[in-house]
């Protein structure tokens, strides 16, 4: 039996055809076969996973699909290298030796890896397939499976190849966080606290002050956080699902974030450890500029401290490697780099006009 918690709904009905889906929060989704009957209707299905989770859940969601005109399950090696075009033909090859038609249903079962692949990969076959996000990770869960954003990196950058593909349901499996490493569960931690940071001062507080709940992952704690994440995510795709304007409030912390990943050659940090790192430069400038007051930057630190998350950015990175860094970003805009800082907790704005001299002035504090 599966215990649907929360449902919350991504509204996309701006354009012509209405691309609104439901992010369903709750237990035991996985197992369930009367959950999956209604989703799955029948199609042809292309479960798409990696080596780790594929051995923990792949076998009991095979069993809950239900009758189905055609199975295809695609196993990759697990990890952010595998994350590139080769990985993308390997999942189309196997669907189309298996003769998957446009109607068949793409499901990936993983973190972000799998999730932007997979996406990936439905937006190509036969010119767009559906695709229902299972995301097992914490940051796949409050952040990548919600919103469209598909793809793979590039030797020239991560990200690079993509497209806007939206799912058609995100379903998360709270139970799935019982076997994440306790390092990827405090790197998903830190893009939950961003949503605090740009959108929510209440949310924030919450999260400093429940530090204990959530470090012993209880249920209740972790449902709220991931809705209220999910909730703030899914608003802002809705008003800005392309991107032009408040959706790249989402990547504060992620120009310098971005910058200390590509010093590191993308073999360092995780991801959500970057970003940790990118929000307190982000926030220290906040708090410079006099726009935000510095108790908010003292919380953060000791959230972080809290889940061994980083509290600036590694001691061996000069200030001249990082603006050097930051410019090769691809969300550099006509040569200008936006940088996301806060106006007040809960308040982010965009700005070009951040100075070299204020970078080097925080990333002076840590250098060694
Ligand atoms: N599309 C978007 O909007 C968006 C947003 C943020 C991040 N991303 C992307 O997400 C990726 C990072 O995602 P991630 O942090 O989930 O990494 P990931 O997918 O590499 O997963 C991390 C590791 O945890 C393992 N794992 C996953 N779920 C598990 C579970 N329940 N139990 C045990 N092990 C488990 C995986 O096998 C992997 O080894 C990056 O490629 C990033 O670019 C995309």
């Amino acid at each position: 039996m599966f215990d649907a918690l929360h449902t919350l709904n991504v509204d996309l009905h701006a354009s012509t055809q209405d691309r609104s889906y439901p992010i369903s929060i709750g237990r035991g989704f996985i197992g369930s076969e009367k959950f999956w009957a209604p989703v799955v209707a029948g199609r042809g299905v292309v479960l798409v996973t990696d080596d780790r989770v594929g051995q923990i859940y792949a076998a009991t969601l095979k069993a809950s699909l239900g009758a189905v005109s055609q199975l295809t399950e695609v196993v990759l090696p697990a990890g952010e290298a595998y994350k590139k075009l080769s990985s993308i033909q390997t999942i189309l090859d196997a669907a189309l030796a298996d003769k998957h038609e446009r109607g068949s249903l793409f499901i990936a079962l993983g973190g972000g890896v799998v999730g932007d692949m997979t996406g990936f990969a439905a937006a190509c076959f036969l010119r767009g397939a559906d695709f229902v996000q299972v995301p097992t990770t914490l940051l796949a869960q409050v952040d990548s499976s919600v919103g469209g954003k598909t793809g793979v990196n590039h030797a020239m950058g991560k990200n690079l190849i993509g497209a806007f593909h939206q799912p058609r349901h995100v379903v998360i499996d709270l139970e799935t966080l019982a076997s994440l490493a306790d390092r990827e569960f405090a790197a998903g931690l830190a893009e939950v606290i961003k949503y605090g940071l740009i959108r929510d001062a209440a949310f924030f507080d919450w999260l400093v002050e429940n530090v204990r709940h959530l470090k012993a992952r209880d249920n209740e704690a972790l449902a709220f956080a991931i809705k209220r994440s999910c909730r703030i995510k899914a608003d802002v795709v809705a008003e800005d699902e392309r991107e032009v304007g408040i959706r790249a409030h989402l990547n504060f912390g992620h120009t310098f974030g971005h910058a200390i990943e590509r010093l590191q050659g993308y073999g360092g940090w995780l991801h959500g450890e970057a970003v940790a790192a990118g929000m307190v430069i982000a926030t220290q400038i906040s708090v410079a500029r006099g726009s935000l007051d510095e108790m908010a930057l003292h919380k953060l630190l000791l959230f972080n401290e809290a889940f061994g998350l980083p509290t600036g950015p590694p001691a061996d990175i000069l200030a001249a490697d990082f603006l050097e860094a930051m410019t090769s970003d691809k969300k550099v805009t006509s040569g200008k780099i936006r940088y996301v800082l806060l106006n007040k907790l809960g308040e982010a704005t965009i700005t070009d006009r951040v100075t070299e001299q204020e970078i080097v002035d925080v990333i002076s504090l840590y250098s060694t």
